[in-house]
């Protein structure tokens, strides 16, 4: 039997988040540099948003840029921003002829324009997809999303929009970059670390996590 006629397509979960790591230590294993990893990720990214798309997964969440990843040396970050743009461009009519529809979450305004731009359009392009939504966390963090909410709800506060007894859980939910989506069943973390680092913290509250020591480059 292969894997996937071993799974139960009834208890598959509605949105999957990933946080693809290890791309840097899978290039060091070949005496390459950082990007070639990067560049390696790509096909694994290509092959999860397959394999969701195939079986029914509504949401895939990956992160593929951090807040944090900003401090990273500088040509390792223009480097990641033009695979990005790149990718992006080469794959939105792959993505149309599969019918699945692209979404970011986090601060896209820090992007570099083209980046932004790109995204933007291959947002639109695939705005009216059924299929599965991909999601990209890009400039991401969960505490700066955070801190986003609570400064909108602070302001409708402050102007008399909201009362603070009337704040509920599904307050707090409209305002994340993640509002409408369902939460994340699963989590899963390549490369062997066991952490969360920052990633999705109020939406994985009751995701179960999966930690592979595989590397990204490795994981299809
Ligand atoms: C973590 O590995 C990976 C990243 C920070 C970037 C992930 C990006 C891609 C796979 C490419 C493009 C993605 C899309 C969605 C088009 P690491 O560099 O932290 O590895 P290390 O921990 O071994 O150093």
């Amino acid at each position: 039997m292969s894997l996937k006629e071993k799974i139960n397509l009834s208890k598959l979960p509605q949105h999957i988040a990933i946080i693809m790591d290890g791309n840097g230590r899978w290039a060091k294993q070949q005496g390459e540099q950082r990007i070639f990893g990067h560049e390696n990720g790509v096909k694994s990214v290509r092959e999860a948003v397959e394999a969701c798309a195939e079986l029914g997964v509504n949401y895939l969440t990956l992160y593929a840029f951090s807040t944090e990843n900003w401090n990273r040396p500088q040509e390792e970050v223009i480097a990641l921003m033009q695979l990005l743009v790149h990718t992006i461009s080469a794959e939105t009519a792959t993505l149309n002829k599969n019918n699945i529809r692209l979404q970011a979450i986090g601060d896209l305004k820090s992007l570099p324009a083209d980046c932004y731009n790109e995204l933007q359009e291959a947002i639109e392009k695939t705005k009216d997809n059924t299929r599965t939504t991909l999601v990209l966390a890009l400039s991401y963090s969960s505490r700066w999303e955070l801190l986003n909410a609570v400064q909108q709800i602070a302001e409708k506060i402050q102007n008399k929009t909201l009362s603070p007894q009337n704040i509920t859980e599904n307050t707090i939910n409209t305002h994340l970059c993640t509002a409408g989506m369902p939460e994340p069943e699963l989590m899963i973390r390549t490369s062997g670390e066991h952490r969360i680092s920052n990633f999705l913290l109020w939406q994985l509250a009751y995701a179960e996590l999966y930690f592979t020591d595989k590397l990204w480059p490795d994981s299809n």
